[in-house]
């Protein structure tokens, strides 16, 4: 069926006979002529059946259509300005290919619950296909601006054993005779070694946290797209950071119309994602967020109610940089004019989606670095290979690391991660 006729093609195939392959949508006879909406993943068609055209049992076989029967329906493409793609089906011929009895969603409200037990149907549904081809081009767009700027993929492990991230929300594993395997929170650590080996680099892939969270920020799979390069400082991350997350968006807008206008995204206030980002020091994000009445301290990490609030207060994402130490994970370099803060940024996504984005300068310095982990009570043993980074010939390196569900759920408008991936995995949900 290779060469079956795609729906979103139809248009310029006016006048001719063809044959569409797809599932019906939502079929209504209505006495001696019967309209049913095929759906094949490239759109929607209006099929019209008269009965008078067609042959008794063709006619009967109209009458057989179910909410996802699937079927072969041949006719003649004709215009019809009301329809959504301008054209309609005069249905000459049909075959049922897979009968649909009793499918469980229906048009009807349903709950959330029952239709993320339901996922695998639920895929189907125009909402959720508009969806899944934004997240397709924001995963597509990150690989091109990375093509075109000359980093070189690299892929990190998935079973590591060592921490990336925080020891506090690892997924283990027994590994034959050498003990514990993670699943990786990052890919971050390799790409920093071959950052020395090639310079731009990133990983793209999968990562896992343990997260006893269930807020609409946190899947316990989620993808992370991890660039690192050779030489960068914290300011020249951030102006990677925005350079990026500003052509995703562009892409998007170029790319998905459709799919942005079934979602209802305000398009307005993605236009407005163009470099340079504003840029809060954390130290400034806290008397900001006292001005506007939150509860917070120096040294605190900010909650995602905070986020929400300071992203609240620019029209586009916001950097904050330079946070305290203890709030943020081992690796990241000590600041130099202040010892109490470390070299790093988050990106906060605006309308409440919160942070993006966290990136940093990575420590360089050998004993430095080595103390960092031994504070934070890591296995010296596991970081051989990282400190070797340091040992020979230590460069000034920085990287960030973008979530593809929050960025996705972000350019989308769709309030939470869980609906932008296929599959989600959470504290709550295995199946299906
Ligand atoms: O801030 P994080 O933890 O940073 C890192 O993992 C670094 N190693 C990245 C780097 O410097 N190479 O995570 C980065 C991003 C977050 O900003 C968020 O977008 C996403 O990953 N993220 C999650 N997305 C969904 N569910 C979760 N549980 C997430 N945890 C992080
Ligand atoms: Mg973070």
């Amino acid at each position: 069926m290779y060469s079956a006729t795609q729906i979103r093609d139809l248009p310029g195939l006016i006048g001719q006979t063809v044959t569409v392959y797809g599932w019906v949508a939502t079929t209504r006879p209505k006495g001696k002529i019967a309209f049913t909406v095929l759906r094949d993943g490239t759109g929607y068609l209006q099929c019209v059946a008269v009965k008078q055209e067609l042959g008794e049992q063709a006619w009967e076989t109209v009458h057989q259509l179910t909410q996802e029967t699937s079927l072969a329906v041949t006719g003649e493409v004709r215009e019809d300005k009301r329809s959504p793609g301008g054209v309609e089906l005069g249905v000459q011929s049909l075959t049922i290919l897979g009968g649909s009895t009793d499918f469980p969603i229906s048009k009807k409200e349903h709950g959330t619950a029952f239709l993320f037990e339901q996922r695998h149907l639920w895929l189907r549904s125009r909402r959720q296909v508009a969806i899944m081809r934004i997240r397709n081009e924001v995963v597509q767009a990150i690989r091109d601006f990375y093509y075109q700027r000359d980093f070189t993929l690299v892929d990190t492990p998935l079973l590591t054993g060592a921490v990336g991230e925080s020891a506090g929300t690892l997924f283990e594993t027994e590994y034959f005779d050498l003990g514990k395997a993670y699943l990786a929170q990052t890919g971050q650590l390799y790409v920093e070694a071959a950052a020395a080996a090639l310079g731009k680099v990133y990983c793209f892939g999968p990562t896992f946290r343990a997260e006893r969270s269930k807020t609409r920020r946190h899947l316990t799979e989620f993808w992370m797209v991890e660039p690192e390069v050779a030489w960068n400082d914290s300011d020249d991350n951030m102006k990677l950071q925005e350079d990026f997350v500003s052509y995703v968006v562009e892409r998007c807008l170029e790319r998905c119309r459709e799919p942005l206008e079934v979602l209802e995204r305000d398009r307005t206030r993605l236009e407005q994602v163009t470099p340079p980002f504003p840029r809060v020091s954390y130290t400034d994000a806290i008397e900001k967020l006292k001005q506007a009445g939150c509860d917070v301290r120096w040294g605190q990490d900010l909650g995602g109610d905070d986020e929400t609030t300071l992203a609240q207060m620019f029209d586009r994402p916001v950097f904050v940089y330079d946070y305290p130490r203890e709030v943020k994970a081992f690796y990241m370099k000590q600041n130099p004019e202040d010892p109490r803060t470390v070299k790093c940024n988050d990106c906060l996504a605006p309308e409440g989606y919160g942070e993006i984005i966290g990136g940093s300068q990575r420590e360089d310095d050998h004993d430095l670095l080595l103390g960092r982990i031994r504070e934070e009570g890591l296995p010296e043993e596991a970081y051989g290979w990282y400190l070797d980074l340091r040992r020979y010939g230590t460069f000034i390196h920085s990287g960030f690391g973008l979530g593809v569900e929050r960025t996705v759920a972000w350019i989308s408008g769709v309030p939470h991660v869980r609906e932008v991936i296929a599959f989600p995995r959470m504290m709550t949900r295995l199946y299906p």
